[in-house]
């Protein structure tokens, strides 16, 4: 991959599934991608939690898109934890290795915001980062995302404790993206958010 791609949020399909999995199985970013404490995950583990998640039909339910790259899936974004009542949620994002780097994150985790906040009517959407991660730090702030706070020493990241950071983002504080269309669907449908993932 390299220069303009277009960059899109859609549903996941089955033929997505390897892509998926090398993501949440990657043990190099583990650290970055979740607080638990890092093992292997077998392939059939990580099936059955798909299919938990999928048959959770709460409203609470994570929105969960597959990044897709000049039509090929790279990546995930999602929406979890929300609050209805207060209307915030917090962001997730991980992009395999040989898709980083080229801005294909920065223009899905704006297309992930203008989601919030357009189709899910979010007020507010937060994060949090690994302070060492400076990719996804300024992705997050060139997506608009400001720092809120500092958990000092509260991640134990391959041998030191490390900060994590704390951004977030209220729909007042939007950036207008260039989107030529708003993701159109819902999880289950086929989004047609796209935007350029070149920086
Ligand atoms: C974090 C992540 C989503 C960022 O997406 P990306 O496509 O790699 O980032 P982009 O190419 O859009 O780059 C965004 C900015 O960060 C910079 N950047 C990216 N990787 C960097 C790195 N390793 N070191 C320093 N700067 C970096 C880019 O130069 C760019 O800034 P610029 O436009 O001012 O030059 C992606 O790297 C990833 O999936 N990493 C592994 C999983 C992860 O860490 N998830 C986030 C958990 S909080």
């Amino acid at each position: 991959m390299a220069g303009a791609l277009a960059v899109s949020l859609r549903t996941r399909t089955h033929d997505d599934l390897d892509v998926l999995y090398r993501i949440s199985a990657d043990l190099d970013t583990w650290e970055e991608r979740n607080s638990r404490e890092p093992s292997p995950l077998t392939r059939a583990k990580f099936d059955a939690r798909l299919a938990r998640a999928d048959a959770d039909d709460s409203s609470e339910k994570t929105v969960a898109f597959v990044i897709d790259a000049g039509g090929t899936a790279v990546g995930s974004a999602s929406l979890s934890d929300f609050d209805r009542f207060a209307h915030h949620a917090e962001a997730g994002i991980a992009l395999l290795p040989e898709a980083r780097g080229r801005g294909i994150g920065t223009a899905a985790i704006r297309q992930l915001v203008e989601f919030g906040f357009v189709r899910c009517n979010l007020r507010r959407i937060h994060l949090q980062a690994i302070a060492s991660n400076v990719g996804a730090l300024r992705a997050y702030e060139k997506a608009g995302f400001v720092v809120e706070g500092r958990l000092r020493e509260h991640a134990w990241v391959r041998g030191v404790y490390e900060d994590i950071v704390l951004m977030g983002i209220l729909r007042s504080e939007q950036v207008a993206t260039s989107l030529p269309q708003m993701p159109s669907a819902a999880p289950g449908q086929r989004s047609r958010a796209s935007t350029e993932g070149s920086r």
